[in-house]
């Protein structure tokens, strides 16, 4: 695999990170992840945006956003991936200098990798819809940056995994805020219903990209958080992601979404989400 470190394209095995770069000692630095199709990426200039906000919140300066994206483009050719669904990771931290906790003074370059592989999307769990635990939700209060810091998402994602269930839903306060690694919608009555953008959640691309959906099929949406206790009283809930897709819940711990399959509303979505050309 040829990947993108630091101004240069190289054999993955050839990447050298320094033992006290920031993001191994600290998790001081930002990620994210796109997909293609066919060699073109869906939403480039969302991530590109939110990279940019993402580096500006932890005020990590010195990254050619615009080149970089070029470069993270090129690795689709570079790894054959012209054909059928790709993804692409791409991480920045704040570089490596001497652990203290302050930012390093004189600031030193950024740690720059990417890498881009193909994806598979995830039919079955489309089709036939997936389970869900419920976690408390024990992250900071800048979810909405899209650090490095996932270690709360790790572990609930774990706890999902040890549970035989695709996701973990956080629960702070009383109310879901998203998924480890996935924003999540009920639907009540026909309407959908997200949790509004605020620190405690992501600005997902692909919530984004579902409520232009619900708008072109004149869907009803609310943007509230919902709590945990009306969540039984849903007919439909969905997850969203950039590699989960708009993916059907049918159970939450031991009890099921609706009449247990996929329901109408996630799979309309679903349907028109796929129809979606890269742009
Ligand atoms: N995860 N919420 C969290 C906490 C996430 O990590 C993600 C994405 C999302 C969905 O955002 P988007 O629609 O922009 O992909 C919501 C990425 C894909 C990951 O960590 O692999």
């Amino acid at each position: 695999m040829t990947v993108y470190f630091n101004g240069d394209f190289m054999p993955e095995a050839n990447v050298s990170i320094a033992p006290n770069d920031r993001g191994f000692v600290f998790g001081d630095g930002v990620y994210e992840v796109a997909r293609a199709e066919d060699g073109r990426f869906f939403r480039l200039a969302d991530h590109r945006r939110r990279l940019t906000r993402s580096l500006d919140a932890l005020r990590i300066q010195g990254v050619d956003t615009e080149a970089l994206w070029t470069n993270v483009q090129e690795l689709l050719p570079r790894n054959g991936l012209t054909d059928g669904h790709a993804k692409a990771y791409l991480q920045i931290t704040r570089g490596a200098a001497p652990r203290q906790h302050a930012f390093p003074d004189p600031p030193v370059e950024p740690t720059v990798y990417a890498r881009a592989e193909a994806h598979e999307p995830p039919l079955d769990k489309w089709r036939n819809g997936v389970k869900v635990i419920l976690r408390p939700d024990q992250r900071w209060d800048r979810c909405d940056i899209k650090s490095l810091n996932y270690l709360p998402n790790v572990l609930a994602n774990q706890a999902a995994q040890e549970a035989d269930a695709y996701e973990a839903l956080l629960v702070r306060d009383g109310f879901v805020t998203e998924g480890s690694h996935s924003s999540v919608a009920a639907v009540f009555d026909g309407t959908v219903t997200v949790h509004p953008f605020t620190n405690r959640t992501l600005p997902s691309i692909t919530r984004t990209v579902m409520l232009e959906l619900c708008d072109a099929l004149d869907r009803p949406v609310e943007e509230f958080p919902v709590a945990v206790d009306d969540l039984p009283a849903a007919d439909e809930l969905f997850l969203m992601g950039t590699t989960t897709g708009i993916m059907p819940v049918v159970q939450v711990d031991d009890w099921t979404v609706g009449d247990g399959t996929p329901g109408p509303v996630a799979q309309e979505l679903l349907e028109a989400f796929r129809a979606l050309e890269p742009a």
